[in-house]
């Protein structure tokens, strides 16, 4: 991507999340209407969807040649990653949006030939926006973050874990890898966004993120902003992420990214 054209659509980016902050901050104590999508635990509100609008808004307006895949289908269907793509998922977190009222994000990854260029997530109610642009490391807020520590074991490192990967009837994973990996490492965490625990992998508070089921939107912005300080994102069996389905995602510091994947992630076929 030409850098002049990167830079522009980078602070568009920027600008248009800090704005869609704006609007969701000022409204998070409104009453809102919840409705349930794949089961009675995926939530989407009308914030979830004017946000989303917004966005495409926005892109449509300013970038017509762009195109936009975003979880509440306001966007493009996409068949493959050619030309500009926005990846957009509103808020990252709608559980906690719904029930905490924080600990959630906007997600913004902006892909181009398929390459990640740009991604950006911001921490909504804390006000911190985590950014990278390929090749040129990532920053929270104006400071940029240091690369990541490649020496520090397993058994000192803290990983994010969706704690139903442990379920021993889950359809994902074998249960006695992970519970052999749980064991391992010094603890766990599940912050209940995986923007933000993408994010807190960059920033170096977590050493990892190890998930069953994410989708493009879930991970599409944090992937370049790890990738930027070292860390390494794939499958979970450490294959190529697929960016246009349903995927299992590790991303962690080098060190023990082969390490979690190889001695115990046992994918169920
Ligand atoms: C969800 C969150 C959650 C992850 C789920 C995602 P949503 O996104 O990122 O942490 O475990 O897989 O679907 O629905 O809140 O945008
Ligand atoms: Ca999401
Ligand atoms: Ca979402």
């Amino acid at each position: 991507m030409d850098q002049q054209k990167k830079n522009e659509i980078f602070e568009h980016a920027k600008a248009w999340v800090l704005e869609a902050g704006e609007r969701i901050k000022s409204n998070i104590d409104s009453p809102r209407s919840i409705e349930t999508k794949s089961n009675p635990n995926d939530l989407v509100t009308e914030m979830d969807q004017e946000t989303e609008q917004f966005f495409a808004k926005k892109i449509n307006e300013t970038y017509p040649d762009h195109y936009l895949l975003g979880e509440e289908g306001f966007g493009d269907e996409i068949e493959d990653l050619g030309g500009t793509v926005w990846i957009v998922d509103p808020i990252d977190g709608t559980m906690n949006f719904v029930h905490q009222k924080r600990n959630f994000a906007i997600s913004v990854g902006v892909y181009y030939e398929g390459v990640g260029e740009i991604g950006l997530i911001y921490n909504v109610m804390d006000g911190t926006l985590y950014t990278a642009k390929r090749g040129e490391g990532a920053y929270k807020n104006e400071e940029k973050l240091p690369r990541l520590d490649e020496k520090r074991p397993l058994n000192q490192s803290i990983l994010a874990l969706n704690t139903s990967w442990l379920i021993p009837e889950n359809p994902h994973v074998d249960h006695k890898g992970m519970e052999d990996l749980v064991k391992k490492l010094r603890s766990t965490r599940s912050y209940g966004s995986a923007a933000l625990e993408f994010a807190f992998v960059a920033e170096g508070l977590l050493d990892g993120y190890l998930t069953m089921t994410l989708m493009p939107w879930d991970y599409a912005a944090g992937s370049v902003i790890v990738r930027e300080v070292g860390g390494i994102v794939t499958r979970a069996d450490r294959e190529e992420l697929d960016l246009l389905n349903k995927t299992t995602v590790l991303a962690s510091r080098s060190n023990i990214h082969e390490e979690i994947s190889k001695d115990y992630v046992r994918l169920k076929k």
